[in-house]
């Protein structure tokens, strides 16, 4: 435990790993309509007599327009973009080997931890906080904590996309309440691994990454930090996004790689439902902390769908915003999950002048929201 805490957090420094390969979507679209027309031609007689359903082209146009992705990072190009296979195909590893999630999260740590000029050994707790973990058990948290050398303790928090701003507020809590002086959030997200390739409505959104946040007290943190002013949570029970693969249901080889055990969405009403929801949240949250909305200097908003940012953006500025004022990652690495807002971040805050105010922000499934708003200090 550190000395003489003051019990305000910070962020102190952010770190960020890419896998190095990406689809474009050409190549996405290439594999996936190569499927489609294997499909239909593996099936022609029953599409012809009316038993079986022809599967549509998907198009690169769609996909641009309607979700603002060209491109999206992936552990594993080949296999996804094989239309024998379609899914990522990432060898099992020992158990004496690092897993392949806490490996990218360790990654990311490293920068933070790099950045902020941290020792590992004087970081007090890691959260493991992403959309889907590798397994049950030990915690990947746990996992990344021993990799790195850290002494505490660690504990996985999935909350979908908004894992890192609830990350974020907990690690927060943990400063504001003196448990401890130094915490990583850390979002290895292998969100490949839970989108269904095959399934034209919704193969082109997903993207792989790692982010890490290092959230500190303010009496250790470097000169140049982001002051947290204040964070709100908020969850609302929606079918909307949802995704059945769990351990009840891992038995039958039957059920394997059905649609239901993968992500599915009813895209139409989650931007329908989710935008009032978190534009309403956000101005709200500026007016608790005193904070003129239009006087935001810059918005990291959650990477699922240019369209939600810009309203969303729209309604908080009350001005349509700028790259410069909501930056998007979206278009090289696709929804990213709980790790959007923060890539967003990460790539976009240095040039920000002492004193300017900004809001990282995630909404996606449960509905879950989350809103973490920061002054730049140093
Ligand atoms: N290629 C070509 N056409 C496609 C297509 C594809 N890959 N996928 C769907 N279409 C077609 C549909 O068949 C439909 O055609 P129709 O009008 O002839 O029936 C049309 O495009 C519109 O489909 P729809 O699903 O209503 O598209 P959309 O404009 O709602 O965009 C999303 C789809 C998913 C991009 C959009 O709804 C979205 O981003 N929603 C929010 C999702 C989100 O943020 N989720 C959070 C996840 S964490």
């Amino acid at each position: 435990m550190h000395a003489a805490l003051t019990g305000r957090p910070v962020i102190s420094a952010t770190g960020l790993f890419t896998p190095p390969e990406s689809i474009t979507n050409e190549e996405l679209v290439a594999s996936f309509n190569t499927f489609v027309d294997c499909h239909n031609a593996a099936n022609a007689d029953a599409i012809a007599a009316g038993e079986a359903v022809a599967l549509n082209h998907s198009s690169v146009e769609f996909i641009e327009k309607a979700s603002g992705i060209k491109a999206r990072h992936v552990m594993s190009k080949a296999a996804i973009i094989d239309p024998d296979t379609m899914c990522p195909r990432l060898p099992e590893r020992g158990n004496d080997e690092i897993s392949i999630m806490a490996e990218i999260g360790v990654a990311a740590a490293r920068e933070a931890l790099e950045r902020a000029g941290r020792r590992p050994e004087d970081v007090d707790a890691v959260l493991c906080a992403a959309s889907n973990m590798q397994r049950a058990y030990p915690a990947m948290a746990i996992e990344i904590q021993h990799a790195l050398g850290i002494e505490g303790f660690g504990f996985d928090m999935n909350v979908a996309c908004s894992s890192a701003t609830f990350g974020i507020q907990t690690a927060a809590d943990y400063i504001r309440a003196g448990n401890a002086g130094s915490v990583l959030v850390v979002s290895p997200e292998i969100t490949s691994g839970h989108l269904n390739w095959r399934d034209r409505d919704s193969h082109f959104i997903f993207g792989d990454v790692a982010t890490a946040v290092l959230v500190e007290d303010a009496a250790i943190a470097p000169a140049q930090h982001w002051d947290i002013l204040g964070t709100r949570l908020k969850t609302v029970f929606s079918n909307n996004i949802r995704n059945n693969f769990g351990f009840l249901n891992r038995a039958a080889p039957e059920t394997q790689g059905t649609a239901d055990k993968l992500f599915v969405q009813e895209g139409r009403k989650v931007f329908k439902e989710v935008v009032p929801m978190v534009a309403q949240m956000i101005v709200d949250e500026a007016a608790r902390l005193g904070i003129d909305p239009a006087s935001l200097r810059r918005l990291w908003l959650h990477q699922a769908n240019t369209g939600m940012n810009r309203l969303i953006a729209h309604r908080v500025l009350g001005h349509e915003a700028s790259e410069d004022e909501s930056p998007t990652v979206l278009d090289t690495y696709g929804n990213t999950s709980s790790a959007g807002s923060i890539i967003a971040f990460h790539k976009h805050n240095e040039e920000l002048a002492a004193g300017d105010t900004g809001l990282i922000c995630s909404f996606g499934a449960g509905y879950s929201a989350g809103t973490v708003f920061v002054r730049k200090v140093g």
